[in-house]
């Protein structure tokens, strides 16, 4: 029993996570022209339900949780929403999403929406300046009042605190040496903080920004400095490859994504993998990577139940 009068249960759901996740070649002649070998970090294949970074950012915050509610936010299509109600449904945990865009409440739930639904995730739609001053501690606690849900265990947007940030230094040490440069598509960047901090010496971290804005690299210098209390690894971040930002996949990305997808049976995740993909052919083809380079690429999600709208917007 925990000291709430919750059972505790252990953070790992059924099925086990596959972990370390299976590292691949593939022969790519835009990278092979280059010098350049392509790996494919399968983080994808870590759990059926909570996939590729979101296992690494939430297992640690379950464990924290020790069986409270747990809630979280995010917008329509997120991810993380989406891992965060199937945590639940495995754990026996209620979850609580507060959701960007108070419009919302009276649509039908979207694909993503109603996968979170179906796994028994309260959805709580709150307006987008309610949503945009989420982190002031009045304002959350007004929220959480608002929700019903006072005693809940609170997980950022994108799930990137500092025991997620702590939880994704494990990718770095599971590539350990076996790769030169490993890059990652970045919403947050905490799985990138993570990833950095636990590399060797020696190798580095290339994020790609599906957002856009430039402010990521003082994100990930704060999350780093709360997770490890100070700058930790090599790392970079490529501002040039978000396609206009968030969620935006035009015809270019979107037949990029599915020209990988034949040459390497990847099911590519369009709203981040694919541009991460995208500007590493571009990279190598403008010479960022010397010959012999072993380049990574972490494959940090699959496509989810709306990847048929989200490739059309
Ligand atoms: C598939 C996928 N890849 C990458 C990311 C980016 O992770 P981070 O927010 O840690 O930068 C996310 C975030 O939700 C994601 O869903």
């Amino acid at each position: 029993m925990s000291d709430n009068g919750r059972v505790s249960r252990p953070p790992v759901a059924a099925p086990r996570p596959r972990l370390p996740s299976p590292l691949t070649e593939v022969d790519d002649d835009r990278f092979a022209r280059h010098g350049v070998r392509l790996f494919l970090k399968r983080d994808d294949l870590i759990h059926p339900d909570l996939i590729g970074n979101k296992w690494r950012k939430l297992a640690p915050n379950l464990a924290a949780a020790r069986g409270r509610p747990l809630v979280t936010f995010g917008g329509a299509y997120s991810n993380h929403l989406r891992a965060t109600a199937a945590a639940g449904r495995l754990l026996d945990v209620p979850t609580l999403g507060i959701v960007r865009g108070h419009e919302l409440a009276d649509r039908p739930l979207n694909p993503s929406l109603a996968r979170c639904a179906a796994d028994g995730m309260r959805l709580h739609f709150v307006d987008r300046s309610t949503y945009r001053h989420k982190t002031d501690p009045d304002a959350l606690a007004a929220l959480l009042d608002a929700a019903d849900a006072r005693d809940a265990y609170v997980i950022p947007e994108g799930g990137s605190n500092s025991l997620a940030v702590q939880g994704c230094t494990a990718l770095g040490h599971e590539l350990g040496d076996l790769a030169d440069v490993v890059a990652l598509a970045c919403g947050t960047g905490g799985t990138l903080a993570g990833l950095a901090a636990g590399l060797p010496a020696g190798r580095r971290a290339v994020g790609v920004s599906v957002l856009k804005g430039g402010f990521l690299d003082a994100e990930i210098r704060a999350l780093q400095e709360a997770a490890f209390g100070g700058p930790r690894g090599s790392w970079q971040v490529e501002d040039r490859f978000h396609f206009g930002g968030y969620a935006r996949v035009p015809a270019e990305l979107a037949a990029f994504a599915e020209d990988f997808e034949q040459r390497h049976g990847l099911p590519v995740e369009r709203l981040y993998v694919a541009k991460m993909l995208y500007a590493l052919v571009a990279l190598t083809a403008e010479g960022a990577f010397p010959r012999g380079t072993r380049l990574a690429a972490v494959v940090t999600g699959s496509p989810g139940p709306d990847a048929q709208s989200s490739t059309s917007r």
